[in-house]
């Protein structure tokens, strides 16, 4: 072996005494063995420059394009800037609201995420961790009457928060309805199943968002969402969760089908939180 792992969890490790920037073939397979086994993988200690930061995520396959165009940071078009903070000026350095709501990334995409790696820059004092969930876990514990309710269903997942009335723009967003509601006009909605095999592993997890999930295909409304509300509950589980306590320069890499993941949020006044987010490209969920 040539990487330290520290197991966490059954399901979160660490890579330990490693430096992302200078990755050999070696140890990226070993990284991605690991990854198989391991649905977080946080990395202590990566002063990356986002040009770095670019170059580590593409040794594990291409990058999505970020959304939002408004917040690529200048040094590399492939890595976005989450931030709370605001200029004086009134424009925000990143996008302020990223994570809002329990979610995998980019499911509202016909090829969704196969994985997130963020790189926090700027940690505040209070508040800021990340949540994930094990969606594998969830449906294991799943009655087996709701299991059979959406065994070969299909989830309506949309980006468009004006679209979902479980989400609330964020008054700190100055873009935010502008860009919702172009979202809303120019981003159809997309069909996930709702229960997704993992094409790595062959593990089946429960593949529906608060933030993403808006309706089930051939389902009256009636029936959908109370059924999506007792889905979401068990989201909100502490069992099926692990909380990353980020310090300045983590990196956490975690895998966008089999979790769901939330940015906590809860900072002080003033206080600023800054991440890097470079996604991996997926492939269709089945
Ligand atoms: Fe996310």
């Amino acid at each position: 072996m040539y990487i330290k792992i520290n197991q966490v969890t059954d399901w979160v490790a660490e890579i330990v005494d490693f430096d992302c920037a200078s990755m050999t073939p070696e140890t990226t397979r070993e990284v991605e063995e690991s990854f198989k086994r391991n649905h977080v993988l946080a990395f202590r200690d990566q002063s990356m420059t986002p040009s770095e930061l670019s170059a580590f995520a593409k040794k594990f396959g291409p990058l999505e394009t970020p959304i939002n165009q408004l917040y690529v940071h200048p040094e590399s078009s492939d890595v976005l800037i989450l931030s709370n903070e605001i200029r004086t000026d009134g424009t925000a350095v990143g996008v302020v609201d990223g994570g809002d709501g329990w979610h995998s990334d980019s499911s509202h995409m016909k090829s969704p995420a196969k994985a997130t790696i963020l790189q926090s820059i700027k940690n505040p004092d209070i508040g800021g961790d990340t949540l994930y969930c094990n969606m594998e876990l969830v449906l294991n514990a799943l009655p087996s009457s709701t299991r059979k309710r959406i065994a070969g269903r299909f989830g309506v997942h949309n980006v468009s928060k004006l679209l979902n009335p479980r989400m609330t723009l964020s008054a700190k967003r100055p873009d935010a309805q502008e860009f919702y509601q172009k979202a809303a006009a120019t981003k159809p909605s997309v069909l996930q199943p709702m229960i997704r095999t993992h094409p790595a592993t062959g593990v089946q997890s429960l593949y529906v968002s608060p933030r993403f999930t808006i309706a089930i295909e051939g389902m009256s409304e009636n029936e959908a969402q109370p059924l999506l509300d007792e889905l979401f509950a068990y989201i909100s589980d502490e069992k099926f969760q692990y909380r990353h306590i980020w310090s300045d320069n983590d990196v956490v890499m975690w895998d966008n089908r089999c979790l769901n993941h939330k940015a906590t949020g809860n900072l002080a006044p003033g206080d600023i939180r800054r991440m890097h987010r470079t996604v991996l490209s997926g492939d269709e969920a089945f």
